[in-house]
């Protein structure tokens, strides 16, 4: 054990310091506190350690709510107050633009009106009839009963989750405006659910296991600023609704009436068909069969007639679209864009470029490239992750 002092804050989150001599990861430690702390992980390069004892307190901390703090992997950002941990995702957006893509944009930020009780999806692990999360860079299983991050009605249904009756495997549990759940089960035991009690208790929509529909509907509805989203099991779907309006009414600022548009990684086409009401056309391209299926009926049930939801890789259906485009919107996975889908982008020479992102490293990997033609004009942080590392961002590029 090692008293150390430390630096800064690293991507994610954990403090940095250095001891001997090599770089040290420090769990649920801020800058200039002096901790004690304990290797839990040595590596050639770095080693990992936990705080075993706070010397010098940083008047930033603040107690955490939530007792798996500093343990679960779940967040990382509950020890600082909010508006520190905006500022700190802040810098941490700056630096890396600056650091991977040579950029230094005025950074607007995007708060989120609900920094707790905001998420809509939840992924528990299940370890011998126990539901946990993992803690963060390991595979050490942590029981919970709450998570502070997820919506009341998770919470709810988390109390009886021991009902669902799984024994190894994975439960993701999705909950929508209405307090309604969907919930996939991944299990290769037999999992036989006491449905009668569950249902009784708790607004199930559906319960899927693997695959297959044990119960009720494969999706539900979501609402987002008066627009209805049927989303299934499977598909993707922003897990801060409070953000997701926020961030449907940016796209639509930055589009002109008239435009026609490219709805990239569009899954069940919400960008989109938020903006098919004040432009010509929409062409979305997603991957994933059911979130396209719903994308299809999310155009219909809004009565929205000016859009094409094409189902494949955008790599290879990109290609095929043959209209002059204004403006691209991308919002690509964690990967970010495969080279060739950034070449093609730029063949359509679109006047602008709408890239989302919840990863800026790849984000700053792929705005390196595009800014050979385009202009970054907007930079924002929207705050989808409330007191986790994770940073959501919004740029606006303009033809050069
Ligand atoms: C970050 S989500 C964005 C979804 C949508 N824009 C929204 O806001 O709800 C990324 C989406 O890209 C899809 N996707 C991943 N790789 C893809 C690929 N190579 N081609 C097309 N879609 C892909 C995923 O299934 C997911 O729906």
């Amino acid at each position: 054990m090692e008293e150390v002092k430390i630096e800064k804050l690293d991507n994610q989150g954990r403090g940095i310091c250095y001891f001997n001599n090599k770089i040290t990861f420090v769990k649920n430690a801020l800058p200039e506190e002096k901790v004690v702390i304990k290797l839990v992980k040595e590596n050639k390069k770095y080693n990992e350690a936990v705080v075993e004892k706070i010397i010098t307190k940083s008047p930033k901390r603040v107690d955490s709510l939530c007792p798996y703090f500093g343990i679960c992997g779940g967040c990382e950002l509950q020890n600082l107050n909010y508006n520190d941990t905006i500022d700190y995702k802040k810098d941490k957006l700056s630096v890396i633009m600056l650091k991977y893509a040579n950029l230094s944009p005025e950074i607007k930020v995007i708060t989120s009106s609900k920094n707790l009780e905001y998420r809509n999806k939840i992924t528990l692990k299940v370890l011998n009839n126990k539901y946990g999360y993992y803690e963060s860079s390991s595979h050490n299983f942590i029981e919970i009963e709450e998570c502070l991050l997820a919506e009341k009605a998770i919470n709810k249904f988390l109390k009886d989750i021991k009902y669902l009756n799984v024994k190894n495997g994975e439960v993701i549990i999705r909950s929508n405006y209405n307090n309604e759940l969907l919930i996939w089960i991944k299990s290769k035991n037999k999992v036989k659910p006491y449905l009668d009690y569950l249902k009784k208790n708790h607004k199930i929509i559906g319960i899927v296991i693997n695959d297959n529909l044990y119960y009720g509907d494969n999706s539900f509805i979501e609402i987002i600023n008066h627009q209805l989203f049927v989303v299934s099991y499977d598909s993707f779907f922003q897990v801060n609704r409070h953000i997701c309006s926020k961030l449907f009414k940016l796209v639509n600022e930055y589009i002109a009436d008239n435009e026609i548009i490219l709805d990239l990684y569009c899954g069940v086409g919400t960008l989109g068909i938020n903006a098919s009401l004040k432009v010509k056309k929409v062409y979305g391209i997603e991957i994933v069969k059911n979130a396209i299926v719903n994308a299809a009926m999310n155009a219909k049930i809004n009565k929205r007639n000016n859009i094409l939801h094409m189902l494949g890789d955008v790599k290879s259906e990109l290609p095929k679209i043959k209209d002059q485009v204004n403006t691209i919107i991308v919002d690509p996975p964690r990967a970010g864009l495969d080279k060739s889908v950034v070449r093609t982008i730029m063949n359509f020479k679109p006047g602008k470029i709408i890239y989302i992102s919840c990863d800026p490293m790849t984000l700053a990997r792929d705005l390196k490239l595009l800014s050979k033609k385009y202009d970054l004009c907007d930079t924002y942080m929207l705050d989808m992750f409330p007191f986790t590392e994770h940073v959501e961002c919004f740029c606006v590029l303009k033809l050069r």
